[in-house]
């Protein structure tokens, strides 16, 4: 696809996607910025919104702070300690804004703490919230214009952040907002409140990107949203998310190099929290135990194996020892390929910051290190039971070590690999597993 102007995009890694109709600025004309991303994949994906909005703005991507007119940090509060590293990496620049830098604070942490940063961090001259991002030049034209600060706070929004140009990291592998915000209210959780209500992406929109993102030779994309399986078509088309799905999978180019798979990654991350429903409920999940477990069991006698993955919070108010027994012994039962686990944080906002019986630190922290143990013995035997497996894998990454490489599976298990050739990255290859870590795999590439 040809550009309209050069944008100074051949000097970063990534790709960028233009909607042909869009005029694009020219490279630096409004100055430089620099974006750091802390948090989850929604966060690294609105930061490539983000950066292409500003590239088709006229402003360019540096790799420092330093060479940088304009320093931006897209926030993660989701537990204390990622809040926390904001405002200490915030005050490493404080200095800067003497030296006519602008410097804005984006996302979650924006969000929730608001106009109350410029009085903790009077250098910061721009807050702005996820779901005021498209706002984002208004903005910093105020500024430019010499306002002294800006903010963009509203949730109320029914829109989603749309752009018609994302300078995506990942050159093979691309995400896809499909879904914003969260109406769920899971007691300890902030994000309904740092990224507001639900918002559903048109169906032929979604559609639209994918084809693009075919024909700019992506070969896997990533659906994003909080919940994805909320996803509610605003249009007439009224898709679900399961149609969807088989729509995004239909599109030509899309995983095509995995021959003969079927299109959809086997893999599902099905965030559990607690294996105790009392816990459950005061978490004001919407499950049982047992309900959750109804879950899994369909996902297991699917034809074609799906890996099952989670993520676990340990020591939520209240949360006794034998009701942290019962997580362990969920692990047993369900034996997931892999975990993500929290001690429980205290967010503002949420409905369980007023419970009593809160967990001592102390406690919390044993119970995390009992229940990492548990989930690396199970990992460690499940994995071996894929030596001798051959798989196909997407290289995305090469090694320090010589001829060593490492991938993804289809079910996104990661694989360490040997092999001679010289240049493999992007490409399916197909691995021979040697040997087997809590962690991942060990392979060798068949030639
Ligand atoms: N404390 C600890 N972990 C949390 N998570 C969300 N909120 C909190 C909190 N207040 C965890 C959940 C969620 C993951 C993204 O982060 O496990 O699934």
């Amino acid at each position: 696809m040809s550009k309209p102007f050069d944008i100074g995009l051949d000097r970063l890694t990534g790709r960028a996607s233009y909607s042909e109709s869009f005029p694009i600025g020219v490279a630096g004309q409004r100055g430089t910025f620099f974006l750091e991303t802390f948090g989850c994949q929604m966060n690294d994906h609105d930061s490539e919104k983000v950066a292409g909005l500003l590239l088709s703005r006229g402003y360019q991507q540096v790799e420092t702070p330093e060479a940088a007119s304009l320093i931006l940090y897209n926030t993660c509060s989701i537990r204390e300690k990622a809040a926390q590293k904001v405002f200490s990496r915030l005050g490493e620049y404080r200095e800067r804004q003497s030296e006519g830098k602008v410097i804005g604070v984006l996302g979650c942490v924006a969000q929730q703490e608001g106009e109350d940063i410029f009085k903790r961090a009077p250098w910061v001259s721009l807050v702005c919230g996820s779901a005021s991002y498209s706002k984002l030049p208004e903005m910093l034209a105020r500024l430019e214009a010499g306002n002294q600060r800006a903010t963009g706070l509203d949730t109320d929004t029914d829109e989603t952040f749309e752009t018609p140009v994302t300078r995506r990291d990942n050159p093979w592998r691309a995400y896809l907002t499909i879904i914003e915000g969260c109406d769920k209210a899971c007691s300890y959780c902030v994000v309904p409140f740092t990224r507001g209500p639900e918002r559903s992406r048109a169906s032929d929109s979604i559609l639209r990107e994918v084809r693009q993102l075919a024909e700019l030779g992506y070969s896997e994309v990533q659906l994003l949203g909080q919940t994805v399986n909320s996803y509610a078509d605003p249009t007439a088309r009224k898709m679900r998310f399961s149609e969807l799905l088989l729509a995004v999978a239909d599109v030509e180019g899309i995983v095509v190099a995995i021959e003969r798979e079927p299109k959809v990654c086997d893999h599902v991350h099905l965030p559990v929290q607690s294996g105790s429903t009392r816990v459950l409920r005061a978490m004001q999940r919407t499950y049982s135990r047992e309900e959750y477990l109804e879950k899994i069991a369909m996902i297991r006698e699917a034809k074609r194996p799906i890996a099952i993955t989670t993520d676990i919070i340990v020591g939520f108010p209240g949360e006794t020892e034998s009701e942290f027994e019962e997580t362990l012994s969920l692990l047993d039962e369900v034996q997931y390929d892999s975990m993500f686990s929290f001690k429980y944080s205290p967010r503002p906002n949420t409905p369980s910051l007023s419970m009593s019986d809160s967990i001592s630190e102390d406690e919390k922290g044993q119970r995390l290190a009992i229940l990492q143990d548990r989930q690396r013995e199970i990992q460690a035997a499940k994995n071996e039971h894929f030596v001798g497996d051959e798989y196909e894998v997407l290289v995305s990454g090469k090694s320090r070590r010589e001829n060593q490489w490492t991938g993804y599976t289809t079910s996104h298990r990661m694989i360490n690999f040997a092999s001679q050739e010289r240049e493999l990255l992007g490409t399916y290859v197909q691995v021979r597993v040697t040997g087997a870590t809590p962690n991942g795999l060990v392979g060798e590439h068949l030639t």
